[in-house]
């Protein structure tokens, strides 16, 4: 299982059979585009096949926002979801603050990583959930 922290050679039918069970999921161009202004990724490869991922979006200073994180189903519990924090941690570790939102349920799998409880609050607009459209020139 390789980490590749670029996109380079990655096309968006490499990152179809993500975004399990949202009810309107980014196409894979779209999820490209996020991908691509990230300010920092980690792709999961099993071969060709992307099969995990890690995005954070940071002001490259003192903070840094984890959004995404997901393995496929059929990668799930091999260690490969534990791997991608711990890169993007070390991608991030020159900053002061790295922080994301989780269930109660993954607290074990984050505070075992060396992340610490907090509180947090959310905003969400669904009609966006499937991405915002491109910026236009
Ligand atoms: C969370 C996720 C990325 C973990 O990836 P993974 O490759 O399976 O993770 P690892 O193999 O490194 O670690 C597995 C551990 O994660 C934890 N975990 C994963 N899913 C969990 C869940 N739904 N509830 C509680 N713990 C969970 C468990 O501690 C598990 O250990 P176990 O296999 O011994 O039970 C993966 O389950 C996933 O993509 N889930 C759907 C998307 C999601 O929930 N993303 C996280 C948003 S905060």
């Amino acid at each position: 299982m390789d980490v590749k922290r670029t996109l380079d050679g990655i096309s968006p039918e490499q990152l179809r059979g993500f975004f399990v069970g949202w009810p309107n999921p980014p196409s894979p161009h779209t999820f490209r585009r996020l991908l691509a202004g990230s300010s920092n990724i980690a792709l999961a490869l099993d071969g060709n096949e992307v099969v995990g991922f890690i995005t954070a979006i940071s002001d490259g200073v003192l903070s840094a926002y984890i959004p995404l994180l997901e393995v496929k189903p059929e990668y799930q519990g091999r260690g490969i979801g534990q791997k991608l924090v711990a890169d993007m941690l070390e991608q991030l570790s020159g900053l002061y603050m790295v922080d994301l939102i989780c269930d109660e349920k993954m607290r074990p799998f984050y505070e075992r990583l060396g992340l610490k409880h907090g509180t947090g609050m959310l905003h969400r607009n669904y009609a966006n959930q499937s991405g915002s459209p491109p910026a236009k020139a």
